[in-house]
């Protein structure tokens, strides 16, 4: 099949911004505050790159790095089967599903840099349709603990993971956390890194701890950054950095169908 050089999120307004959703090749980060729906969204765009061309998928498998122990085959089923009830209702479907997903959970950088080869490997037999990182704060958090990792390695950690996605054409989607604004909730992670301070004002008012810790040279690796936000109860989906869309916000739920707006 020819793909158009996108994997559309089914979300209607997101997908008119990003003019077919997320693209194949580049980087595209989510953030937002623990609990707001990162993995659902994540969950989601896996399940949409695995189904079938005739229903809108991409008939692929999917990567997914699974840092916090978060992906839920279940969930991503139920996700399946509310929105497409034709096909998850087929004989075997769900479970054909959830085969095509291969999920890793690497208790270390040193563990994810390790499956990185193999990853490149699975990605130039082209059935890898959507590599997901969820999420690379946590990846660099178990490996270091409260400190801010090297950039050094890190810096080297972003081209591979970029460049993974140039030369595959796979659409990289990659979460991370930050802090709410809400001062009453407590921060999960806590990245301190004073040192590059004077990069965080031009990061597009990013969080500053994130910023620190993964440093200036990934706001800049990352092609489309989505904001998960929450104000008075509503949960908003922000375009925050895309080169063909402006910011835009849309507000979202969550249902037995996963992330909708
Ligand atoms: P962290 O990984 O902690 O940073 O959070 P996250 O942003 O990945 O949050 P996640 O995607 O896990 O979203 C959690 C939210 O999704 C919950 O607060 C629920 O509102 C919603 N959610 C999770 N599971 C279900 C479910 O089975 N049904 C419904 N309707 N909502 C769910």
């Amino acid at each position: 099949e020819e793909f158009s050089g996108h994997i559309p999120t089914k979300l209607n307004g997101l997908d008119e911004a990003l003019c077919g959703g997320i693209p194949f090749g580049v980087l595209t980060e989510l953030v937002g505050p623990a609990g707001i729906g990162k993995t659902q969204f994540c969950l989601k765009m896996a399940l949409l790159a695995s189904l079938p061309v005739r229903y809108g998928g991409l008939n692929g498998r999917v990567i997914y790095i699974d840092a916090e122990s978060k992906f839920s085959s279940r969930r991503m089923i139920e996700i399946g089967a509310s929105s497409f009830p034709e096909i998850f209702n087929m004989q075997g479907m769900a479970r054909e599903m959830a085969g095509r997903i291969v999920v890793l959970q690497p208790t270390s950088l040193s563990e994810f840099t390790e499956s990185l080869q193999q990853i490149k490997v699975s990605l130039l037999q082209h059935e890898v349709k959507l590599l997901i990182i969820d999420s690379m704060a946590a990846l660099i958090s178990v490996e270091h603990g409260q400190q801010a990792p090297r950039q050094q390695s890190l810096g080297w950690h972003i081209s591979f993971i970029k460049s993974l996605a140039e030369f595959s054409r796979v659409p990289v989607l990659v979460t991370n956390q930050v802090r709410s604004q809400h001062r009453d909730q407590a921060p999960q992670y806590s990245f301190q890194d004073s040192s590059n301070a004077g990069d965080l004002e031009r990061a597009d008012k990013y969080d500053s701890r994130l910023v620190a810790a993964l440093g200036i040279n990934w706001a800049h690796a990352v092609t489309i950054r989505l904001v998960l936000e929450a104000k008075s109860g509503q949960r908003y989906l922000k375009v925050a950095k895309s080169p063909l869309s402006p910011p835009l916000a849309f507000p979202f739920i969550i249902t037995s169908s996963g992330i909708s707006l």
